[in-house]
Order: structure tokens, then C-alpha cells, then sequence
């Protein structure tokens, strides 16, 4: 399938496993991993992490990935970004992002959800892409408007952070929506 994505500034590619530092970078940054799931990771996480996701780049057809995000101009990872389908009958996937600290504020997010976007319409052939953040992640939230999603609405205490129920906001995109 087509991987990697090249856009402007970026190349999103598959992780290898000697990419678990530059991961580790942003995935022990417990301000980078405030409205994750799952963090902030130990070394060992992080390495579960990237062994995880490189058994998905055997899968046949492909229906998840998770990959890295280089900055080209620094040949440097940045941040990893994921797509997976969750529902083939209806093609429904998913998306998420995360980047280090040091790149927030460049409009490298938005970079990079708009070419997922992308690629789960032209390659995965998906009907729906939606997203989820935090209600408190402003700038999150700001990138699923960015690349074309709407508000759906809001899921009362379907995540749990740190031991802490909370909610989230739903944001979607039909196929018919995006306008490539
Ligand atoms: C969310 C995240 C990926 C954004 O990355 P980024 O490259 O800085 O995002 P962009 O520069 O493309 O866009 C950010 C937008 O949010 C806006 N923004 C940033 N902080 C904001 C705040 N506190 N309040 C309102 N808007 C804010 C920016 O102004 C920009 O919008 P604009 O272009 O209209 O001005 C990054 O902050 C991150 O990795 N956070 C931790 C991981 C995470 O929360 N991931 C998402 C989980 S749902």
C-alpha cells in the first residue's frame, strides 16, 4: 500500500525499531501524554510500542497503521499519527496524532491528520473517518476542525486517564465531505 506519505514538510512512514528513542522523547512527556490513554511510557513501554505496531505492517490487507512522523528537514521523528479501520462492513476508521513538544505551534498536526484524511478516503477507502479528543485539548481539537471534521457531539466518560474518568468530543468526516 501506499506508504510512505510525503507531504510538504513531512514523510509518515512505518516505525522500525530503532526509532523507540525518538518515540520515547515525547512518549515519557507526561505534558505530551496529558490526554492520552496510556503514558507516560517507561523504555519498556515504549520498545512494547513499537514491537506492537510493527507486527500490524505484516497485516494483509493492511487495516491499521501506526507510523512515525519525520520531519524531513531534520531527517527527524517528531511524533507518530495512526489510522486503522475499525468497522469493514460499514468503513469506519479512526485516526489520532501526537507530537514532541518541541514541534507544536508549526502547523505539523494539521500537516499530517490532513494527510491521513487523505489516505483513509483514497487508499483505505473508508466512508467515515472520526476522531475523538479531549474537551479540555483545545489545540487537538483545532486540528480534527482543520482538516475538515465536524462536532458530532460528546461522549460522556468514555475514556479513563490516570484513574480519572473523562469525556470526550466526537469528530467525523464522510467521504462525500472531503473535498481532496
Ligand atoms: C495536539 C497536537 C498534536 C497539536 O499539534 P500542533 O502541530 O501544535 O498543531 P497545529 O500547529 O497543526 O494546530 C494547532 C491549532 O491549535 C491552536 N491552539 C493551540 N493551542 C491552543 C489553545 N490552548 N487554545 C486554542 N487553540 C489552540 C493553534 O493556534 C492552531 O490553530 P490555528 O492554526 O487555527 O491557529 C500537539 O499539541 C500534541 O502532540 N499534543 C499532545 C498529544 C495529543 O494531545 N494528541 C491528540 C490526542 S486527541
Amino acid at each position: 500500500m501506499a506508504m510512505p506519505i510525503e507531504t510538504g514538510r513531512l514523510l509518515l512512514r512505518d516505525f522500525v525499531q530503532e526509532d523507540w528513542r525518538a518515540v520515547h522523547e515525547y512518549g515519557s512527556d507526561s505534558e505530551v501524554v496529558r490526554y492520552m490513554p496510556w503514558g507516560p511510557n517507561t523504555v519498556e513501554d515504549t520498545k512494547d510500542f513499537i514491537r506492537r505496531v510493527i507486527t500490524y505492517q505484516q497485516e494483509f490487507p493492511r487495516r491499521r497503521f501506526e507510523i512515525g512522523i519525520v520531519l524531513k528537514e531534520e531527517s527527524k521523528l517528531i511524533g507518530g499519527c495512526g489510522i486503522r479501520e475499525n468497522d469493514a462492513a460499514l468503513r469506519e476508521g479512526n485516526m489520532g496524532y501526537v507530537l514532541n513538544r518541541a514541534y507544536w505551534g508549526r502547523g505539523i498536526a494539521t500537516e499530517a491528520a490532513r494527510a491521513l484524511v487523505k489516505f483513509g478516503f483514497e487508499t483505505m477507502n473508508l466512508h467515515r473517518i472520526f476522531a475523538t479528543c479531549s474537551p479540555e485539548n483545545k489545540a487537538s481539537e483545532r486540528v480534527l476542525q482543520k482538516c475538515g471534521m465536524s462536532l458530532e457531539g460528546r461522549l460522556r466518560q468514555n475514556m479513563q486517564i490516570r484513574g480519572k474518568w473523562r469525556d470526550s468530543l466526537l469528530y467525523a468526516i464522510l467521504s462525500h465531505e472531503w473535498n481532496g
